[in-house]
């Protein structure tokens, strides 16, 4: 289930699966998940999506260890992520860039950026403080470092600008910088293009490509826009009342009755392109 996807013949060596086993996570009568399984094999881009209220963005808070789940396990190769915190989690490579931008923005890209990298920064507040050698050796690593993550990003020209004056796109791709500044192996994305425009759009899933093929890291995308989804993904998981419904290909789930069933019936706003086709033209039978 999880072989691993050929990235330009190049994979991060280091690279484990994600699985996810029989998790469920409730709040009070509310079952958030329900039993969900699913694995991310090494080097994908793997979506997972669904109507309001599916759980996705509670799956990713178990990801990242803001959840706790009342059953079942979460294992990156031999981490398991259930039974970790969120900073532990971020240091065996996990990293969120958040839905809702967490920048600071009376700060420059570059300082953004470079609170990315603390976790990996040796020398301690106190070296650095006091300008020691080793420090200043270290400082200079990352800050070439976080100007390489920028330029990749498209803001090489934009390092010392404070973040609260670039436009939305521009803010929603430092977001997603300051994630890759912790050097991740499994990046979690969660609704990178919502509100965007067009363009900003296609620029960032260019970013999501490039990311991949450059990095050869893992990715899992939290998205509504279903033309993003549908072209970006290697493999898509759907949720619907906290359960999984359908897991396979992008061809597969926009032919899946029950994805379809999920989409018209969740009086969400229908995307024509997850309704393929081919795909049966009965109507919608009503949810419960
Ligand atoms: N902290 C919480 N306390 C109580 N209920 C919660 C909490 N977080 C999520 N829920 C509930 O769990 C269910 C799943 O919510 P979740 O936010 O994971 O959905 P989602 O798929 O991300 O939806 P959306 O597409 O709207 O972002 C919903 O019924 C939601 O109200
Ligand atoms: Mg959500």
């Amino acid at each position: 289930m999880s072989e691993a996807v050929e990235v330009d013949g190049q994979i991060r060596a280091d690279l484990p699966p994600l699985e996810v086993e029989h998790v469920s996570v409730r709040f009070g009568a509310i079952k958030a998940l329900s039993d969900v399984s699913f694995a991310v094999a090494p080097g994908a881009i793997h979506a997972v999506i669904g109507p309001n209220g599916a759980g996705k963005s509670t799956m990713f808070n178990v990801l990242s260890g803001v959840y706790k789940a009342a059953e079942g396990q979460v294992r990156f190769g031999d981490a398991r992520l259930d039974r970790m915190r969120p900073y532990q989690i971020a240091d065996v490579g996990v990293a969120r860039a958040f839905q809702n931008i967490a920048l600071s923005g009376a700060q420059s890209v570059a300082e953004n950026l470079m609170l990315g990298r603390h976790h990996l920064t040796r020398a301690g507040f106190l070296s650095a403080g006091l300008r020691l050698p080793r420090a200043t050796r270290e400082g200079r690593r990352h800050g070439e470092r976080v100007a390489e993550i920028a330029e990749f990003l498209d803001l090489g020209d934009k390092l010392h600008t404070p973040v609260g004056v670039l436009s939305y796109g521009d803010q929603k791709r430092v977001e997603v910088a300051r994630a890759l500044c912790t050097e991740p192996r499994l990046l979690l994305l969660d609704e990178p293009v919502a509100g965007m425009n067009a363009e900003e759009t296609e620029r960032m899933a260019d970013a999501i490509r490039e990311i991949r093929s450059a990095l050869g890291i893992s990715i899992i995308l939290v998205e509504h826009d279903m033309g993003m989804v549908m072209s970006l993904a290697d493999r898509v998981t759907v949720l619907d009342f906290g359960r999984l419904i359908a897991d396979g290909t992008p061809a597969e789930v926009q032919t899946d009755p029950e994805v379809i069933r999920a989409y018209l019936g969740s009086g969400n706003e229908t995307d024509p392109s997850l309704v393929a086709a081919d795909a049966p033209t009965d109507p919608p039978e009503s949810r419960p």
